[in-house]
């Protein structure tokens, strides 16, 4: 568990921090921050996610498939080996054409929650499969896919993935053209008083939390911004707090 992981002393100061810290996701609506462990030194994987589990509700593990995007990441065996080091809610996102064929794998290695690209068709059938392992389920659109696509699932998700950035690498800045489909799915929570969380993913930080959270985003994936710092924590509660001082319905 944590303790397998050194904390730097800094790290273990993050004071009155809500973060979660244990695999209940929580109530739908709430401020959460998800470090992307993509930014990570992978060297030392365990290591970097105890310098920011404090600042942290969930962890954002990147999987991608070399097909789905022109990039390859990580796979189960990976997050069999970071369940061992950390009770944080897993939050994998997964870039993939076939994801039903690993969901199993993924639900046995320790993720908490599987997001699948709607792009890749057969949604149905994947939101089922996926309540069948027991997973938290999300559905995720690219920039460029309009919110129809996604609105007849909605009822049956947990969370809807909308990416900020075309998936695939971090770094990237965040497209601002996405906000009107943020604002388009908050609205669509709100008027079917849905259980629904809605996550931005891409080029978030502390300058552009606030304005997905204006659009209506309630949970901020953050990558670069925060294993880019030289304390990474730090930049996450920077994130919290500025989307707290943003009148917002993120609680
Ligand atoms: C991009 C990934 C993101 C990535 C975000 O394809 O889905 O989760 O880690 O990285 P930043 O925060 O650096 O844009
Ligand atoms: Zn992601």
């Amino acid at each position: 568990m944590l303790g397998a992981v050194q904390l730097s002393r800094e790290a273990r100061r993050v004071e009155n921090s809500p973060a979660r810290n244990g695999r209940d996701a929580g109530p739908a609506g709430d401020l959460r921050i998800a470090p992307s462990v993509l930014s990570a030194d992978f060297g030392m994987l365990a290591e970097q996610v105890g310098e920011v589990a404090a600042a942290a509700d969930w962890l954002h593990v990147d999987v991608m498939d070399g097909h789905f995007v022109p990039n390859v990441t990580i796979g189960p065996p990976v997050v069999a080996s970071l369940r061992r080091h950390t009770p944080l809610f897993f939050d994998c996102h997964l870039m993939m054409t076939e994801p039903g064929r690993y969901l199993p794998a993924f639900a046995e290695a320790g993720a908490d929650g599987c997001t699948v690209h709607v792009e890749i068709g057969g949604t149905e059938a994947l939101i089922e499969q996926m309540r069948g392992l027991g997973l938290r389920v999300g559905l995720a659109l690219n920039p460029d896919t309009p919110f129809d696509a996604v609105r007849p699932f909605l009822g049956g998700v947990d969370l809807l993935l909308c990416m900020t950035v075309f998936p695939g690498f971090g770094g990237q800045s965040l497209i601002a053209d996405v906000m009107p489909k943020v604002a388009q799915a908050r609205a669509e929570v709100e008027a079917g008083a849905l259980e629904l969380d809605i996550e931005v993913d891409g080029g978030i930080d502390a300058t552009t939390a606030p304005v997905a959270a204006a659009a209506g985003a309630n949970v901020f994936v953050a990558g670069s911004a925060i294993f880019g710092h030289p304390r990474p924590w730090e930049s996450a509660e920077a994130i919290r707090a500025s989307v707290r001082a943003t009148a917002t319905g993120a609680r």
